[in-house]
């Protein structure tokens, strides 16, 4: 490999979420330190969804060379800024898009907020499949709408989804919008092209207008293949709006720079309303520096950031295996996350929760954030060097092996 993944760094003092922030009453940060980064005292941070990898190096060239410049006025997203976006979806994923279809916001979940807003009325119900990426449930609370849910089903070990309970779900009149995570976060599943197909036709025939959320969409497996779910036709383009970024694919999620990309004229017209009503216009200055240096160059390296999280997870599920035959990893086919399934371990939320945190001192994100169906789960975050995912599992195998059902 040309790039090196294996160099650990120390984000303390970066205002990083990941590392110096913890939910209420958890203390992530007053923790001893005895040695560099990593004393046994010190909780490993694998929860939030960044990467503990340097960006590429040409990205923070380029922003260097941009802070250096010392104007950073009002900025607007330009031409050759959207043609990045066009020439990425086509390069990488074979989607043809028209520049004029792209929206930037400040992020996916602000967007996602503000399209329920924009969508749905009092009353209106909004589909989503847990456990799922808990930020999409703000996103329709917050937005005076009603979730309605379609869990997936876990089965021998792999997650699909309930398509006759989600026909019967979309004939709900209410029901007129469904927030699709493609590929799935926590769960790691990248739909096939059918199941897609299946999902997209039940929520047509039932005017159900789809939100697809594909932030992890360039995170795919080697033997996978990710179908954006606007290219399988016109009809789907029509009835979608696509949400994407480089955040989670070059780590840039500090810069607030996301793609929303709205086939549909009307529907985008509609939103472009709800931006300006909200008063957002233009683009951070370094996120689209960022967005270009990235899409435009960087391929390989997102190539090799593939290949070294995937080696992490051959890594960790050996291991696991071998030495925590309570946990069952579920196999992610994308993202960087894996969910591991502890309900083995027949631990009550609180415990499970001491147990990772206190015990092994790893900070890893509970299942059941993700809704009820998590309950049991924990999601780990393997974009980290090895030398750090090692000492995590061995710390949660140590910890594991001290419960008393164990000795
Ligand atoms: C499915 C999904 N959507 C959105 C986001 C966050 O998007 P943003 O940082 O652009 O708001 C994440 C981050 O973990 C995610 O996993």
């Amino acid at each position: 490999m040309k790039h090196s993944f294996d160099e650990e760094y120390d984000r303390r003092g970066t205002n990083s979420v990941k590392w110096e922030f913890a939910q209420e009453g958890e203390d992530l940060l007053n923790v001893e330190f005895t040695d560099r980064f990593f004393g046994p005292n010190r909780a490993l941070p694998m929860w939030v969804a960044d990467m503990d990898f340097r960006c590429p190096e040409p990205v923070v060239e380029a922003l260097i060379a941009r802070a250096e410049h010392g104007i950073y006025g009002y900025s607007a997203p330009t031409d050759d800024l959207l043609h990045s976006v066009v020439n990425w979806m086509e390069r990488r994923h074979g989607w043809d898009i028209d520049s004029e279809w792209i929206c930037i916001t400040p992020g996916v979940v602000p967007a996602l907020n503000m399209l329920v807003r924009t969508f749905t009325t009092q009353g209106n119900k909004v589909l989503v499949q847990p456990p799922v990426y808990y930020p999409f449930y703000g996103a329709v609370e917050n937005n005076s709408s009603q979730l309605i849910f379609n869990p997936l089903i876990l089965e021998n070990g792999v997650y699909r989804m309930d398509l006759e309970d989600l026909e019967s779900k979309c004939r709900d009149a209410e029901v007129v919008m469904a927030i699709l995570c493609s590929p799935h976060n926590p769960v790691g599943r990248v739909w096939s092209r059918d199941e897609l197909v299946k999902f997209g036709e039940i929520c047509i025939e039932n005017n159900v207008l789809v939100v697809t959320d594909e932030i992890h969409g360039d995170l795919i497996y080697h033997d996978q293949e990710f179908t954006p779910f606007a290219k399988i036709s016109d009809t789907f383009a029509q009835n979608s709006i696509v949400c994407t970024a480089p955040s989670k694919t070059f780590n840039l999620a500090g810069l607030h720079t996301s793609s929303i990309i709205i086939p549909n004229p009307d529907l985008r017209n509609r939103f472009e309303a709800t931006l300006q009503s909200n008063g957002l216009f233009g683009i951070n200055a370094f996120g689209a520096v960022a967005l270009q240096a990235a899409y435009d160059h960087e391929e390989e390296w997102l190539e090799e950031v593939l290949q070294y999280v995937e080696g992490n997870f051959e890594y960790l599920k050996a291991y696991v295996a071998e030495n925590i035959p309570q946990i069952e990893v579920i196999q992610p086919e994308g993202t960087y996350l894996v969910w591991l399934d502890c309900r083995k371990l027949q631990l009550e939320r609180k415990e499970l929760k001491r147990l990772i945190f206190e015990q092994a001192k790893v900070y890893l994100d509970d299942g059941f954030i993700f809704g009820p169906e998590g309950e049991g789960f924990e999601r780990i975050n393997i974009a980290c060097p090895r030398k750090v995912l090692e000492e995590a599992l061995d710390r949660i195998r140590q910890a594991i092996s001290r419960l008393p059902e164990s000795n």
